[in-house]
């Protein structure tokens, strides 16, 4: 809470005089000065004024000008005015037939949603929120300073009260979502005192998304595999980092790991990139098998295809030493991802303690060493308990799919993700491959969701790219 209600009285107060015995203690009124009080009148007036043409800057250039055409010109120039504007729009109608009624459904929209949605749920919102107390004066309530909309989301500006922080509204992330009644709501800093609340109004990810096309030259630092809540693509940046995309069973792993795949296709046919698969329950990635440059996918050949990783990565961290100091895939030295699914299964789950440590050990000392040398982890996990996989943390990268409890989402994606919005343990289970992610341009985890890649396109990518290199081991 950020202020304390004004509490003490008369009684309570020790430095008041107590009264004498039998003396009725009266509290003495005085009473403000009239001239006081229309002084303060007079003020808010000019200042209402003064600032009018920043908060309506539209509105009142339309007064004003109106007002001087009326003044120079008479009643022929305010009509002469008036003419020009509408033929000014007419035109525009005409030729531009779309980004007029874009222009002017969104203001209109923008106007209504102001004054039936935030303008008449603010007050009782923000004080059941807690982020305002329910019998200060108005001066203290944020204020609204303008409401916009675009396609799918409505961006409140809010101007803050001195003494609170945009960290206030993040923790209330969830009650502000539901007080407007959003899906969600996230907080955009734009400088002191001055944040942006977004509230979607639909859920744009409510529909699976489709195989993306194959672009020719990927970039490894930013791969499209889905797509942003705000309609942006979901760009995965996997070179110079190892990623871990967790998520309970059927939350959609397999479609993150396809995505990233897919998105890859063109630098894995030449050979600039590989990708090394270790699939445990082997269902995941049998599918795509001709894909990889090896395949394993029991607890022995696992660890030995991860060994074999460790001892590549050495090899070329060695060659590298004192000449190159981040890598450049090559044919010659190909960007190497070694991809685990269900990657507990190795580390916990598996009987044999000793292939349980050597995996452990495998992974530790790739995530530890591999990023600047073009070696890679993308893992796949279910239960991010520490006793399970303890090597979370040597993951930068982190992708939140539908979680088992509230408690997890932190594990998962950094301190204070959870208050800030990130609601994995909430994302509906009919909505496989939502997840929450953590961008570089969003303090905030962005909702996400990845492409739904099917059979049919695994069988086709294997076909049109497959290396098969595997089956020479
Ligand atoms: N991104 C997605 N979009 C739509 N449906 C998906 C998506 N990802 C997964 N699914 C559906 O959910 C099911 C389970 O997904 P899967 O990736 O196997 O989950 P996990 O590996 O996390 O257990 C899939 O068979 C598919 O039908
Ligand atoms: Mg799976």
């Amino acid at each position: 809470m950020m202020r304390q209600p004004k509490v003490g009285s008369a009684q309570s107060s020790p430095t008041l005089p107590t009264p004498a015995q039998g003396v009725r203690w009266t509290t003495p009124i005085v009473e403000t000065p009239g001239i006081v009080v229309l002084t303060s009148w007079i003020w808010r007036l000019v200042r209402f004024l003064l600032t009018l043409p920043f908060r309506f800057p539209v509105m009142v250039a339309c007064l004003v000008a109106s007002a001087g055409a009326w003044w120079w010109l008479g009643w022929p120039g305010l009509a002469g005015l008036w003419g020009a504007a509408a033929v000014v729009s007419l035109v525009w109608w005409r030729t531009w037939p779309d980004s007029y009624r874009t222009w002017v459904t969104l203001r209109l929209l923008a106007w209504w949603r102001h004054v039936a949605v935030y303008r008449r749920h603010w007050q009782p919102v923000l004080v059941i929120s807690g982020l305002a107390e329910s019998y200060q004066e108005r001066r203290y309530l944020p204020r609204i300073r303008r409401v916009s909309c675009n396609a799918w989301a409505d961006y409140v500006r809010v101007s803050l009260v001195a003494g609170t922080a945009p960290a206030d509204f993040e923790h209330r992330v969830t009650e502000l979502a539901h007080g407007f009644a959003a899906p969600s709501c996230r907080v955009v800093v734009n400088g002191p005192r001055d944040i942006t609340l977004e509230f979607p109004r639909r859920d744009t990810l409510a529909e699976p998304l489709n195989a993306l096309p194959i672009i020719d030259a990927p970039d490894l630092d930013a791969l499209p595999v889905g797509q942003r809540e705000d309609g942006s693509p979901w760009l995965l940046r996997l070179h110079g980092t190892h990623v871990l995309v967790v998520g309970v069973t059927g939350a959609g792993k397999g479609s993150v790991i396809w995505s990233t795949v897919r998105a890859m296709l063109p630098a894995l046919a030449d050979g600039t990139a590989q990708v090394w698969a270790i699939d445990p329950k082997r269902m995941e990635l049998a599918y795509g098998r001709d894909l990889f440059a090896h395949y394993a996918d029991t607890g022995e050949s696992a660890v030995a295809l991860l060994e074999k990783a460790v001892t590549d990565m050495q090899e070329r961290a060695e060659r590298y030493a004192g000449k190159q100091r981040s890598h450049v895939p090559t044919t010659a030295d190909p960007f190497v991802v070694v991809l685990l699914d269900e990657v507990a299964f190795l580390t916990a789950y598996h009987p044999d303690r000793d292939v349980r440590r050597r995996a452990e050990n495998a992974i530790a000392t790739l995530t530890s060493q591999g990023r600047s040398v073009g070696f890679a982890v993308l893992a796949a996990l279910q239960d991010p308990r520490k006793e399970v996989m303890n090597l979370r943390n040597l993951f930068p990268d982190k992708v939140a799919l539908r979680l088992d409890e509230a408690s997890q989402v932190d594990m998962v994606l950094g301190e204070g993700a959870r208050e800030r919005g990130a609601e994995a343990h909430l994302i509906d289970p009919t909505l496989p491959g939502v997840a929450y992610v953590r961008v570089e341009d969003s303090p905030s985890p962005v909702r996400v969701r990845a492409t739904y890649v099917s059979d049919e396109d695994i069988t086709a990518m294997a076909e049109g790219y497959g290396v098969g290199s595997w089956k020479a081991e």
